[in-house]
């Protein structure tokens, strides 16, 4: 953060590039912000922030899947034969940490239709906030594959660095946190418990309050996705 975090800065941060570390992208696009805008408000309906988080989820997969290896393929278009690339058979897993990152699972599944899906359940305990498992499922093969973790928010950064611990046991390797709204006391923990972790961000928040709630937010991510509140 700049040092002078004055009554300006109260305002959203745009996405220009403070946080030096290879290993976070967040994300730099007008259409991103602009859904993430009508996120925030208060005023948004459920269905309207269910089908925003499902839209985000896929921009950002679209970006944390950039890197994956292509393969050369012989396809026949209707006037020639031409070498066309496709996904050399990358195998995914989209492992959502419960309630919340249950949100993001669809728009991912259409970018990786044939990715498996484990699930994670954590809790933030209200007064300490730090997480607690209840239940976990993933897929058989879960090591072989690359793993993208989805949650809404990274506030402490407990429940990501809980579920990235989960899969590390498992024996993971790849694995990519993806988060809507992030901030930087949770960007700090989750890079500096895992040295591999990549995180990807569809926004940078400013700053935690007292009881652990990203400011400014978008409240309770669950709570809206679900409309338990
Ligand atoms: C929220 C959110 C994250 C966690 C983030 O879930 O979806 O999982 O809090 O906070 P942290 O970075 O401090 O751990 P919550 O525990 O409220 O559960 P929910 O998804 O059931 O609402
Ligand atoms: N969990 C949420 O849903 N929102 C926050 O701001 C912090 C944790």
């Amino acid at each position: 953060m700049s040092a002078d975090n004055g009554a300006q800065e109260k305002g959203v941060p745009v996405t220009e590039q403070y946080w030096d570390d290879s290993r976070l992208t967040v994300l730099d696009h007008p259409l991103v912000q602009h859904k993430i805008s009508i996120l925030r408000s208060k005023d948004t309906t459920t269905k309207q922030f269910r089908e925003l988080v499902r839209e985000l989820a896929l921009f950002e997969g679209y970006e944390a899947t950039r890197d994956f290896p292509l393969e050369p393929v012989e396809v026949e278009t209707p006037l020639e034969t031409c070498t066309a690339h496709r996904v050399a058979g990358k195998k995914v897993a989209i492992v959502p940490i419960l309630r919340a990152g249950l949100g993001m699972v669809d728009g991912l599944l259409e970018l990786v239709p044939s990715a498996r899906v484990g699930h994670l359940g954590m809790y933030r305990d209200p007064v300490t906030h730090e997480p607690h498992e209840y239940f976990a499922k993933l897929p058989p093969d879960v090591e072989s594959r690359t793993c993208l973790i989805v949650d809404p928010m990274l506030a402490t950064g407990g429940s990501a660095i809980a579920a990235i611990d989960y899969l590390r046991k498992a024996g993971v390797a790849d694995i990519r946190l993806l988060v809507l709204v992030a901030c930087p006391e949770g960007v700090s923990a989750v890079l500096e418990h895992d040295p591999e972790v990549r995180v990807y961000a569809c926004q940078m928040d400013r700053e935690l309050n007292d009881r652990a709630y990203i400011l400014p937010g978008l409240g309770d991510a669950g709570d809206r996705i679900f409309g338990t509140k």
